[in-house]
């Protein structure tokens, strides 16, 4: 549970910390779009074009009110898509083929996956880069992480070889219950610095801020909710620039400064694509 709450908030942050990121509704009841106050109207061309016809991705993407924050809307019409391409050929990778062509215009693309492992959300994993796990601090909570570790280790070795797991997100963290803190330690002596060091806590203006059409981070910047999906997209971010630096120290290391010139010469920023999953038994 958190998954479209935290892929609204996180697309939303790493936008206003000034990076280019398409934020993907991939769920057929459409919250994320419905997050960001999409109409129905404006829900014209959705993801189900994307996946049903030669439609292009930049067809269906809408601008928000965020600078260089792109949505692309789903509505129900997605649920038939679970069952239409169910004869598709190479029907998991249509998503990761139409998204190549935009890999290069952003830094981040968030996909929010829906909560059962069927076509749509194999179609997430296989375009995806990297795995972010909410999870609630609760009783089932590290069953339920197993079993996703597993599902995620079986697309690498399927469909996805170079899938990742980006980090298990802590949510709906309060840390007045003893539960909270057991399960937190648990889950950071099993994952370790896979856990992200933000977690966020319950928080009402976070429930609050989709029924008003605008990310937490715009709805209420001063609640605690805001200022930790802030400082998770910060996190992030910064570990993908010390990434680029090791890679770049190492190049140095062997030698390769001439190449590293080159490299810099040509390089756009590598995109990520990040998909928000979740067992729900968490949820
Ligand atoms: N940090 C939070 N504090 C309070 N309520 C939250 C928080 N995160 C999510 N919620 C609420 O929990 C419910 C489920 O969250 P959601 O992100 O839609 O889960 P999922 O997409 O995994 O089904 C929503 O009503 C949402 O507003
Ligand atoms: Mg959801």
């Amino acid at each position: 549970m958190g998954k479209t709450t935290s892929a609204v908030n996180l697309a939303a942050a790493l936008a206003i910390e000034g990076q280019r990121v398409l934020l993907i509704d991939l769920d057929p009841q459409g919250n994320a779009s419905t997050g960001f106050g999409v109409s129905q109207f404006q829900r014209r061309i959705t993801i189900y074009d994307v996946f049903a016809s030669e439609g292009d991705v930049d067809e269906a993407e809408i601008a928000t009110e965020i600078p260089g924050l792109k949505i692309i809307p789903a509505t129900v019409d997605l649920s038939a898509a679970e069952f239409e391409l169910s004869d598709a050929p190479k029907r998991e990778y249509i998503l990761r083929d139409k998204l190549n062509q935009r890999r290069g215009d952003y830094d981040f693309i968030i996909i929010d996956c829906p909560p059962s492992l069927g076509l749509l959300t194999l179609n997430g994993l296989v375009a995806a880069d990297s795995v972010i796990v909410p999870m609630q601090c609760e009783f089932y909570a590290l069953e339920g992480l197993s079993h996703l570790l597993k599902t995620v280790d079986l697309i690498r070795k399927n469909l996805n070889p170079t899938l990742q797991i980006e980090g298990v997100l802590l949510t709906m963290y309060d840390k007045r219950y003893n539960l909270t803190q057991a399960v937190e330690s648990d889950v950071r002596d099993y994952m370790g610095n896979k856990v992200f060091a933000n977690v966020v806590p319950r928080n009402v203006r976070v429930s609050e801020a989709p029924s008003h059409g605008k990310p937490v981070v715009i709805y209420d910047k001063s609640s605690a909710g805001a200022a930790a999906y802030m400082e998770l997209a910060r996190e992030i971010m910064g570990r993908y620039a010390q990434n680029e630096q090791n890679k770049n120290e190492l190049m140095h290391d062997l030698g390769a400064d001439e190449a590293l010139g080159e490299a810099e010469n040509n390089s756009e920023k590598e995109p990520t694509e990040t998909k928000i999953s979740g067992e729900d038994k968490a949820a």
